[in-house]
């Protein structure tokens, strides 16, 4: 949109961008534009200062203060060359400002600068609305989790995830006020060029933005942002994945998924600390179809399984240094494989921990039965895998293990439900 009072201005405006492919609206005083865009968003304002009625200032104003316009990005047209209009303007709230006479070049880049920061803003907030909508879901999900089986350490997790996400979305945001500025400073260093200032003024500019470094910088700035939001939107995946609501009837799920979701659900306690270097996770994948099954449960399933590895190889590493650790490292294994003619998949979820006495491994899958402290381990987290894995899902569990060396569960599960479970 562009808001100008002379038509002349406003019609060499209106033919250029259109020519440039835009598609353009034009307003003859800031009251019009107020007016019009209550029926019309544009992606980008081109606001002139000195217009009858309302200046520009005053139609920037208020535009900030409305929710709905609030976030176009808004540009100057100035025939000043007074910095304090500039500077008034920015602190306005505008992005930029163009002087007139126009310089076509110029204009254009400026504003094809402005729309690219304004949808990389709009990505980032709507990865920031889908991050919010799952952990609420995840916080539901864990509702119901801690109802049916105590399970308090999820609020850890959900602890656990935010800061997964806080970092790459803390980034991102830094970066993109570094990617504005560099941009102005580019813009402003091209603008010598255009108005043929001398050598010694654009050598001088060029050191007082740092020239060499920004042209070194800004590439890397754009492609850490690009991995912020990719790394933001994996995560999103994974909660979604792992939270997900079972419904009455089983749906086709891809069991790798489900498994890696709960990886990195866990991560944060898979990460090195500085007693122990990270744990290894080893995933041998068969390539497997979709098994039909309640997702959100068998979810569920790997959580209970791996959160106990995990357990178990902390308590491993008790009376271990730091070397003797490093020299036998932390690894959990987890292994599928497809078995065709009977129509069933195995899952193998390994770890080299402490291991289960004989005397208590026929207790394990009790209900209540806990060999850890009050308040750590709550006994139900077997016996609610063995009651998912048989009784809903119709596959069976088995556990394999050494004292001090390891422990091995062995699940197998119908590729078709064949069961009413
Ligand atoms: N991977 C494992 N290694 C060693 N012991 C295990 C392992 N998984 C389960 N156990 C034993 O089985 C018990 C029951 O596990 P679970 O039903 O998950 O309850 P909880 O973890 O709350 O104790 C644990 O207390 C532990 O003694
Ligand atoms: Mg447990």
């Amino acid at each position: 949109m562009i808001v100008e009072d002379k038509p002349t201005n406003a019609k060499v405006m209106f033919d250029f961008l259109q020519a440039s492919g835009f598609r353009v609206l034009v307003a003859n005083s800031g009251e019009s534009a107020l007016e019009q865009l209550q029926l019309v968003s544009p992606d980008l304002i081109l606001l002139d200062i000195m217009m009858p009625g309302i200046d520009g200032f005053e139609t920037c104003r208020r535009l900030k203060e409305e929710k709905a316009t609030r976030d176009i990005p808004v540009i100057f047209m100035t025939a000043l060359s007074d910095v304090v209009d500039k500077v008034k303007g920015l602190t306005l709230g505008a992005v930029d400002y163009i002087t007139k006479p126009f310089q076509p070049e110029d204009v254009l880049a400026r504003i094809n600068l402005h729309l690219k920061l304004c949808h990389l803003n709009q990505k980032l907030e709507q990865r920031a609305a889908e991050l919010t909508a799952t952990v609420e879901q995840l916080q539901q999900s864990q509702l119901r989790l801690v109802q049916s089986e105590k399970m308090s350490s999820l609020g850890q997790l959900v602890a656990g995830i935010a800061h997964e996400i806080n970092n790459p979305a803390g980034f991102v945001k830094g970066n993109l006020i570094y990617a504005h500025k560099y941009m102005q400073d580019l813009i402003e260093h091209i603008h010598l060029y255009k108005n043929q200032a001398s050598a010694a003024e654009i050598a001088r500019h060029a050191a007082k933005i740092d020239l060499e470094y920004l042209l070194k910088d800004f590439p890397h700035i754009l492609t850490s942002m690009h991995e912020g939001i990719e790394r933001i939107g994996d995560i999103s995946v994974s909660l979604r994945t792992f939270a997900r609501a079972d419904n009455a009837v089983k749906i086709p799920f891809n069991i790798h998924d489900g498994i890696d979701s709960t990886i990195l659900i866990l991560k944060h306690r898979l990460k090195a600390s500085n007693i122990r270097p990270a744990i290894e996770v080893i995933r041998d994948y068969d390539n497997l179809p979709e098994v039909e099954c309640f997702p959100g449960q068998l979810n569920q399933v790997f959580m209970n399984i791996l959160a106990n590895a995990i357990d178990a190889l902390e308590e491993s590493n008790i009376s271990r240094s730091y070397q003797e650790i490093a020299d036998h490292p932390n690894f959990i294994k987890i292994q599928t494989k497809l078995n065709q003619d009977e129509n069933y998949i195995l899952i193998m979820i390994k770890d080299n921990g402490l291991g289960i006495p004989d005397e208590i491994k026929s207790q394990i899958f009790d209900n209540l039965f806990t060999t850890k402290a009050v308040g750590k381990g709550t006994g139900l987290g077997l016996s609610i895998t063995r009651q998912i894995i048989v009784e809903k899902h119709g596959g069976s569990i088995e556990v394999n293990s050494v004292l001090n060396e390891g422990t091995e569960f062995v699940i197998t599960l119908p590729i078709i439900d064949l069961s009413n479970g």
